[in-house]
């Protein structure tokens, strides 16, 4: 699904309706740990999780991507860990947006080698025109042009993560 940003409150709400519909069945004999990851993913996490209809367990991690502005960098640190052991469980990471896809490339790796059962991604928003990676992604809520979004636990130095609804930050913000 493609779709141009902004989107509105219903319409998150009503993708993400869908994904959990459709987790919820691939996962029904042994469901995920959904790993969150801090602080963007606190939104798609608490209205993903809601929308499974099953024993879903909840962890987070926060990782930090060296660099600066609006661009990653693919080198990656992590501020804060699981909580939990992920040995031999499926776990579902679930991200607010997927942009040059470096961060999530190198979490990928760090969980795998922990000896999960399986590793899967959900993530409210992708960026297919910014990929610098190739990364496998079971649920995407929308696909959107590469465009710098904020709301919906997005931010802009900080600010915005509150915004119900995804909106598209002028780039007289961010571009001198
Ligand atoms: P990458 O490029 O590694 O992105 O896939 C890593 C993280 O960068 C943040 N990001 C954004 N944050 N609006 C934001 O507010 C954006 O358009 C945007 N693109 C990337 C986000 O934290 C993502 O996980
Ligand atoms: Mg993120």
């Amino acid at each position: 699904m493609s779709t141009a940003s902004p989107l509105d409150e219903q319409q998150i709400r009503d993708r993400l309706a869908e994904i959990g519909a459709q987790i919820a069945a691939d996962y029904a004999e042994e469901p995920p740990i959904l790993v969150g990851v801090l602080k963007g993913a606190v939104m798609v996490m608490a209205d993903l999780a809601r929308s499974i209809d099953l024993k879903v367990e909840m962890d987070w991690m926060a990782v930090s991507s060296y660099g600066s502005g609006t661009k990653s960098s693919g080198v990656v640190r992590i501020l804060k860990d699981l909580s939990g052991d992920i040995t031999g469980r499926n776990v579902l990471i679930v991200e607010d947006i997927i942009d040059s896809g470096l961060t999530l490339k190198w979490s990928l790796a760090n969980l795998r080698s922990r000896g999960p059962k399986s590793v899967e991604i959900a993530t409210s928003l992708r960026k297919p025109e910014a990929a610098r990676v190739e990364i496998d992604v079971k649920y995407v809520g929308f696909d959107i042009p590469n465009e710098f979004v904020i709301g919906y636990g997005l931010d802009h130095a900080e600010n915005y993560r509150n915004l119900p609804y995804v909106g598209v930050l002028a780039r007289s913000v961010y571009e001198d």
